[in-house]
């Protein structure tokens, strides 16, 4: 392909957070959970050097995020979101990919995660990307209360 060709704009583009991005972020985890974080849980991803958040951007908009946790050689995919209009794009696999490549960067052994066992989307899009079920935690969820189901995908 000719380098004059024109760039697909529509494809996301993956970033770190930054400040500016916190009013937006806070609207949109209003919008898609049931129970949203609250505006802290997102300043201490910039207070603790073991948080990162990951954006999905479309042309200055925000399309998608995913919050990860290091930890004692694991990650925690914490918080991974796509804006309505957006969905079944590829956004999250793109913020999967990113993921995947800082949890080799930081010698993970594995990437944990919780999901809503009613959530099957998310639980779909999970199996599809390689997690397995490992348990159930009973009532993990808050509004409304629901058990979680942790999902892990272990790294070669
Ligand atoms: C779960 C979520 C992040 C997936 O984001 P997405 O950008 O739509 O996912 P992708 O387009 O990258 O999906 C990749 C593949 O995962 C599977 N998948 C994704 N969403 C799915 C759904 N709702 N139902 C069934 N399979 C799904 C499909 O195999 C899909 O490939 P395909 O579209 O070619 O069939 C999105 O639905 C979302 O934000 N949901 C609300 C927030 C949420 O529940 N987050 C998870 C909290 S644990």
């Amino acid at each position: 392909m000719s380098n004059d060709a024109p760039r697909d704009t529509r494809i996301p583009v993956i970033r770190e957070l930054t400040h500016a991005d916190m009013e937006t972020l806070h609207q949109l985890e209003k919008q898609i959970f049931p129970d949203p974080w609250p505006k802290e849980s997102f300043d201490e991803i910039f207070n603790n050097p073991d948080w990162r958040a990951l954006i999905a951007e479309v042309n200055a908009e925000i399309v998608g995020y995913a919050c990860i946790l290091v930890s004692a050689g694991e990650m925690h995919l914490a918080n991974i979101a796509v804006v309505e209009a957006w969905r079944r794009k590829s956004v999250a696999r793109r913020l999967l990919e990113r993921i995947l490549e800082l949890a080799i960067a930081e010698k993970c052994a594995m990437i944990l995660l919780e999901v809503r066992v009613s959530n099957s989307g998310a639980r779909a899009f999970y199996e599809r990307n390689g997690f397995k079920e490992l348990y159930t935690r009973k009532r993990y969820y808050r509004k409304p209360v629901e058990d979680a189901l942790v999902m892990v995908r272990y790294l070669a």
